[in-house]
């Protein structure tokens, strides 16, 4: 590589909280050199209220069976929800839809004020106007550090010619 800092993460035991703390800003700073598309998760809760979250873990994972996963952080208010067997729905955020995902990436009530859905068959909010959906079951849940793995099996789905929002560098953009 070119002349950057190459870090190295040491043990806790080794380095002091604010080190610590430096290495993981310079981490997350890295990572998002990695350029993705975005989606916003929406499922339905035990009380029956609508959930989401915006997401740019999502990744393929299987053609057959049919596969996608995303990484669900414990920090997140719908941690305790995405259960095995649960229906959710990969709604895959076209370039006009950066409200959404600013709005869905905020912990609190009303994220769905201002935003039209409908309702998929097993009653989980599909986003109007996205790029793609894909309507899953939870298939597996794995913890990895912070966040939990969680693998969907997707049951239905369906796609529009679009132009993708995505996220890069800490921003949004798009491509055509
Ligand atoms: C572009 C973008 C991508 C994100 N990706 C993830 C992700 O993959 N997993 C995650 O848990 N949080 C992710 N977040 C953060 C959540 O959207 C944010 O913490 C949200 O407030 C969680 O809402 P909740 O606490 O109501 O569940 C992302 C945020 C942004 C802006």
């Amino acid at each position: 590589m070119d002349n950057s800092e190459e870090i190295v993460f040491k043990s806790p035991k080794q380095s002091s909280q604010q080190n610590i703390e430096n290495d993981i800003r310079l981490f997350r700073d890295t990572l998002g050199q990695f350029c993705t598309g975005v989606v916003a998760i929406t499922s339905i809760d035990n009380n029956g209220f609508k959930i989401g979250i915006t997401v740019n873990s999502f990744s393929s994972l299987s053609l057959s069976p049919p596969l996608i996963l995303w990484s669900l952080s414990e920090k997140s208010e719908s941690f305790q929800n995405f259960l095995y067997g649960d229906r959710f729905i990969v709604n895959i955020l076209a370039r006009e839809q950066e409200t959404i995902a600013s709005k869905f990436s905020i912990s609190g009530k009303n994220k769905f004020n201002g935003i039209e859905t409908k309702l998929s068959e097993s009653k989980v909010p599909i986003i109007n106007g996205c790029m793609a959906y894909l309507e899953c079951e939870v298939y597996n849940r794995v913890t990895g550090g912070d966040h939990d793995i969680i693998v969907g099996e997707v049951k239905k789905f369906s796609s529009n010619k679009k132009s993708p929002l995505i996220f890069f560098n800490g921003k949004y953009g798009s491509i055509n």
